[in-house]
């Protein structure tokens, strides 16, 4: 961890209590000029830290910014999931980010989170967007050991730990509408894009791409997305603390990771079976030219969905857009 990051870790871990300055810089092992010198910094980009002669520093607020060692020192210790954070201020997409990093051989569990997106992506070649510190637009790089076809299961356990957080936090009425879109009161809130590397027999990377609305108001969607799309703060009536809630998702992704590889989806599906709008449902489905109705069943081992068409037959669908018939 950077000396920043320890830093905030140490201020956070002291609660509204102060932590001196000979405290600091003997658990960190640096100069008592250095951790002024960084308090200063962090000052600069907007912490609130009270610096007494005699008590030494308290930590009062933080801005609503994204910084990587705030995140790294709210989250704690995670196993895969954060265990590198880093944050751009703009970027074309974060799956772009995360994408090369696979390339260069970089390890699981970084995640890479931009303020602002300029060419955001959805599902099935739709925009996403973006705007500057409005919500949490995120890619977390995963090299999970599985067959490529198996890799809907980390979707699966993703789109439930997202929405298990996004609850916790907010105790807005969340609900999964499959494969992965988290909405609220009938209105898409968040989405996972997930973009696989993989060989006949192995997955070499997966990236989940994570958008969450977060703070937008209704004039920060373009008109035509008004009826479909919500955020955080329109639903709940309230700012959210964007990093809080990020840190809460990290730890809830890197728990349902663990439980997948731990051979725990089972358990999990039961969980997103609660979550999920759609089962039990009769949906229309829209794959490529193809659109197949029926009544959603359920959700087989590998994560995909159970389809009873109009004819009878179970039908194994893995991806597409549905539409709820009725
Ligand atoms: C969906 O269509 O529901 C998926 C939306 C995924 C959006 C996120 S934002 C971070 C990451 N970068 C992207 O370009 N897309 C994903």
């Amino acid at each position: 961890m950077s000396l920043d990051a320890r830093l905030l870790t140490a201020l956070r871990g002291a609660g509204a209590d102060a932590v001196s300055g000979v405290e600091l810089s003997e658990s960190l092992g640096v100069t008592r000029a250095a951790i002024w010198a960084r308090i200063e910094e962090l000052r600069r980009l907007g912490y609130e830290i009270e610096a007494s002669p005699h008590r030494g520093y308290r930590l009062i607020s933080a801005p609503d910014l994204l910084h990587a060692d705030d995140l790294l020192a709210r989250l704690g210790s995670t196993r895969v999931v954060g265990r590198d954070i880093r944050v751009f201020q703009e970027t074309t997409s974060t799956n772009d980010v995360v994408e090369k990093f696979a390339r260069d051989g970089v390890k699981e569990g970084v995640v890479v989170f931009a303020e602002a997106q300029t060419r955001g992506r959805g599902r099935l070649g739709r925009v996403w967007v973006s705007p500057a510190r409005k919500g949490l637009w995120f890619s977390v790089l995963l090299r999970p050991p599985m067959r490529p076809q198996e890799a809907t299961q980390i979707t699966i356990a993703a789109g439930n730990a997202l929405a298990r957080a996004v609850k916790a936090q907010t105790r807005l009425p969340v609900e999964i509408k499959w494969p992965n879109d988290l909405l609220i009161r009938g209105r898409k809130a968040a989405g996972i894009l997930t973009e696989l590397h993989a060989e006949l027999d192995q997955v070499k990377a997966l990236i989940l791409g994570i958008g969450v609305n977060v703070n937008q108001t209704a004039r920060d969607f373009p008109a035509e997305l008004r009826p479909l799309a919500t955020s955080l703060r329109l639903e709940a009536g309230q700012l959210l603390d964007r990093a809080g809630l990020a840190t809460a998702i990290l730890r809830a992704l890197d728990r349902d990771y663990r439980r997948v590889l731990d051979g725990e989806f089972d358990a999990l599906v039961s969980e997103w079976e609660a979550r999920c709008s759609t089962l039990g449902r009769r949906v229309a489905i829209q794959i490529g030219g193809r659109r197949v109705e029926g009544r959603a069943e359920s959700l087989d081992s590998d994560g995909a969905l159970l389809l009873r068409t109009q004819h009878g037959h179970l039908e194994r669908i893995i991806g597409g857009d549905v539409t709820m018939a009725s």
